[in-house]
């Protein structure tokens, strides 16, 4: 994967980023939610291409001086091969110099190699939220990540 790439998102990008988020969870956002934070001043949309093909993405908002992680998925035919790491470091590397209080998330508490890129990454559990997930009534962990400031 030696042309990978990462730049941020755009409107055209929306069909391919969709098919993989349809493909990557049972309860995909629509169409109209990535719209929403393509035009938030707030929110920070990338993308991943190899070789032109776009083949993951994250999208994360800060509110109240945290970076909420909303969204991250990578097509399954390329898992396990550092391209969301690639893009968590880029992410951490553009926002790491701003002023904010750390980074949170949302993870299915079954989400066992989520879970384990996160903690490798410096996320912490920091509490739990009981039924989260409407469809099947999974819990939600939450986990958090100081800013560069307090790790420092
Ligand atoms: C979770 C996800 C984004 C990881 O993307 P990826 O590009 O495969 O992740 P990486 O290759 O950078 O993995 C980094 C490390 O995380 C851990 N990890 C990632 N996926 C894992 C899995 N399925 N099982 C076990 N460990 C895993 C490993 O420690 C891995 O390092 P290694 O491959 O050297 O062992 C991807 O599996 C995905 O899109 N899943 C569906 C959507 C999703 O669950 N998103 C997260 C929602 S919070």
């Amino acid at each position: 994967m030696a042309d990978m790439r990462i730049r941020r998102m755009r409107l055209s990008d929306l069909k391919d980023v969709t098919r993989i988020e349809d493909m990557s969870f049972p309860k995909p956002w629509s169409l109209n939610a990535f719209i929403s934070q393509l035009s938030s001043e707030s929110s920070v949309c990338l993308v991943v291409e190899d070789d032109d093909r776009l083949i993951g993405y994250l999208v994360a908002t800060q509110y109240v001086g945290v970076w909420h992680l909303l969204d991250l998925a990578i097509h399954e035919s390329y898992r396990r091969r550092s391209v969301a790491s690639r893009l968590l470091d880029h992410f951490f590397e553009m926002t790491g110099r701003q002023q904010h209080r750390g980074y949170t998330l949302e993870v299915r508490k079954s989400n066992r190699g989520a879970i384990k890129m996160y903690e490798s990454f410096g996320f912490i559990c920091s509490g739990i939220r009981k039924g989260y997930y409407g469809d099947n009534g999974e819990d939600a962990l939450i986990m958090w990540r100081d800013s560069e400031d307090m790790l420092a």
